[in-house]
């Protein structure tokens, strides 16, 4: 079975011998899902090692009783990610992450944490992403690592990380995994009742809209975004937002030129689910 390791010296001991042939990484909350999974076999097809972190990053939680609500899963998630090919299980304590006095953090700044998430659920959001996986990236020095574009924005911001500080690794975005209905996987749809789960599926039929309307020529944003909105109020639901903006740079434009990026943020009953779809002119 995987081992799993719960601090950073057993975590460089066991890598060391196998550093020179490769190692690509996989940082999770845990509560592993299909989404999950997905990464962990694009890292096994393109990594000799392939390390997977499971940190409930308290950091990175606005509201308390969401970090409350989040699923803990480890056995279960420790026997997936064997079954997907996984050398070596990080799963720290949050004293071995944030020991006391731990006073640093990774702010990215900007436009790309200012939008979409990072006005909704505030920057400090993206601080705790950007400095966990700081961390993480440190204390793993992996070759690769792997993200979902589900977590559009996330990707945008930890590239930006990664440039800005120097940190030699490649970042791998991976398509979003997605149920039978088009619902994006999530360690949140557990929490979805059954009433509310058939609501959410609203959320990818919005996206798709938007895309066939593209694809049928639309070029205008507000006539884009209206099809989602329509879509969703159709489901009863009143998105948080829905935006299209620079896929890269992440700021609003006005004419889909290049790569734009849909993203819509949506509260159905307790659970806050975001999706996305990438417009790109053909
Ligand atoms: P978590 O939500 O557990 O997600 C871990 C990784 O899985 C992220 O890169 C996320 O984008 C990806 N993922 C989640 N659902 C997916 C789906 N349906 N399809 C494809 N990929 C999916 O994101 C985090 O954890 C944290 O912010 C973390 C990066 C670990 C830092 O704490």
């Amino acid at each position: 079975s995987v081992r799993v390791v719960r601090t950073v010296a057993e975590l460089r001991a066991a890598l060391a011998p196998h550093r020179a042939a490769g190692i690509g990484f996989v940082p999770t909350m845990g509560a592993l899902h299909e989404g999950h999974l997905s990464l962990l076999r694009a890292a096994r097809a393109e990594n000799a090692t392939v390390v997977l972190s499971i940190f409930v990053n308290p950091t990175q939680f606005g509201e308390a009783a969401d970090l409350a609500a989040y699923p803990r899963t480890e056995d279960a998630d420790v026997a997936l990610a064997g079954e997907a090919g996984t050398d070596l299980v990080f799963a720290p304590s949050a004293a071995e992450m944030y020991p006391a006095g731990f006073a640093t953090s990774v702010c990215v700044g900007g436009a790309i944490t200012a939008t979409l998430e990072g006005a909704l659920r505030g920057r400090s959001h993206f601080d705790g992403v950007a400095t966990v996986v700081a961390k993480l990236l440190l204390a793993v020095q992996p070759d690769r690592a792997y993200f979902g574009a589900k977590d559009a924005q996330q990707v945008v911001v930890v590239r930006r990380m990664v440039s800005d500080l120097g940190i030699p690794v490649e970042i791998v975005a991976c398509p979003t995994s997605r149920d039978a209905d088009g619902l994006a996987r999530s360690s949140r749809n557990t929490r979805l009742s059954a009433e509310a789960r058939e609501q959410a599926a609203a959320i990818p039929r919005s996206l798709r809209a938007a895309q066939d309307a593209f694809a049928g020529g639309i070029r205008d944003p507000r006539g884009l975004t209206i099809r989602v909105r329509d879509e969703l109020a159709a489901a009863g639901l009143d998105p948080e937002y829905v935006e299209i903006v620079d896929a890269d740079t992440l700021e609003p434009i006005a004419d889909l030129a290049g790569p734009a990026l849909l993203a819509v943020a949506v509260r159905v009953g307790e659970v806050r689910l975001i999706d996305n779809v990438v417009l790109a002119p053909g």
